[in-house]
């Protein structure tokens, strides 16, 4: 079965065919980076309007590199949510319509259960059960996995999301958004422990997060670092460095904790911050020490890509679940409610 992926949940278009068969057939990403850039943030309207100049035209881009025509499509997966509104009800619209007119099947897709599954796209994936940590702009959870659809949250950010914890530093160093990769690039020149900060909620039982509080912490640690208004470029490397340290021992501290809580020994780590070197790196040792085993996507996996939601959505046509023709989208949606397969 040959499955057209389209992902418009945020700010950037992705498109790809997978094959039950034969795996990824070819995929292509527009990122909306440089318009959103200079406002340091997504901006609704914009990625809407964006997406509908972008989808159509990355769809024909994908199936000509592919070697392929519409006629070759057996169904369209779509993500339904969560995301923006606009942005989600673009890719919908196109996906639904798509199906339509070729009178294939069309599904629509949890963005995070794509998320989840992109390791699946690896040569070498994981086995069901596993423990994952979802970590992108949106969100932060603990999932335990024991197959698709069979979803138990452990825990979650209680404020800001991983991601929003990295952009939100990359803006305070002034730095252009989204500021993750940023802070990640300029937490390689820094110093480790000139700047410590607080792991937050490691002391308090349970497996949810909070990141808010260590934001502020690093918003107060650059106005007492400032000299003249500005921050000497050392300093703003050893803070990215401190926060980046901070971040990751939080998350590898609780992904432990969830592995010994659930009895598991697998590990997956998905989503924008997966593709976090120094998180990859952090786990590894982490899941040696509990004698488990991490897997994650290549990068570009790990960030918005239609490959994700093409392979989600082949796993759940596959098991006969078909979308009808209402086009509708969730801008909030559990992952907890979504139908076992
Ligand atoms: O999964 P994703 O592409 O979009 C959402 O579903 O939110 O994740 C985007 C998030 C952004 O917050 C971005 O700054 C962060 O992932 N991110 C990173 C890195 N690459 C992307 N954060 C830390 N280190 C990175 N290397
Ligand atoms: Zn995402």
């Amino acid at each position: 079965m040959k499955v057209l992926g389209i992902e418009t949940s945020c700010d950037e278009t992705g498109i790809a065919i997978y094959d039950s068969e034969q795996g990824l057939l070819g995929d292509g990403l527009y990122s909306q980076i440089e318009i959103h850039a200079k406002y340091g943030g997504v901006i609704p309207e914009l990625a809407s309007r964006d997406h509908i100049r972008k989808t159509i035209p990355l769809i024909n881009q994908v199936l000509t590199e592919s070697n392929l025509t519409r006629l070759d499509l057996d169904a369209v997966a779509y993500t339904a949510g969560p995301g923006l509104v606009g942005a989600l009800l673009v890719g919908a619209s196109i996906g639904r319509s798509l199906a339509m007119g070729l009178e294939i099947p069309a599904i629509g897709v949890h963005h995070m259960e794509g998320h989840l599954l992109a390791p699946m796209l690896e040569p070498d994936p994981p086995d069901f059960p596993f423990v994952a940590l979802l970590v992108s702009g949106g969100h932060t959870q603990l999932v335990k996995v024991e197959g698709i659809g069979r979803y138990e949250l452990l825990g979650e950010s209680l404020d800001d999301a991983a991601g929003e914890a990295f952009d939100k530093v990359g803006k305070m160093l002034g730095l252009p958004y989204p500021g993750g990769p940023q802070v990640a690039r300029l937490a390689l020149k820094g110093v480790a422990n000139v700047f410590e900060f607080p792991r937050p909620m490691v002391n308090r039982p349970g497996l949810d997060f909070s990141f808010s509080g260590l934001k502020t912490s690093v918003r107060n640690k650059i106005q007492k670092e400032l000299i003249n208004g500005k921050l000497d470029p050392q300093t703003a490397a050893d803070i990215a460095r401190g926060f980046e340290d901070a971040v990751v021992s939080t998350l590898a501290i609780k992904c432990k904790r969830a592995l010994e809580f659930t009895g598991l020994s697998t590990l997956i780590i998905a989503g924008g911050v997966s593709a976090n070197l120094q998180l990859r790196k952090v786990l590894e040792a982490a899941v040696l020490e509990t004698q488990s085993r991490l897997y994650y996507a290549q990068p570009k996996y790990c960030t918005d890509n239609g490959a994700m939601i093409a392979y989600a959505g082949a796993m759940r046509l596959i098991a006969g679940e078909r979308t009808d023709l209402e086009i509708e989208v969730r801008p909030r949606w559990s992952l907890e409610s979504l139908s076992t397969i």
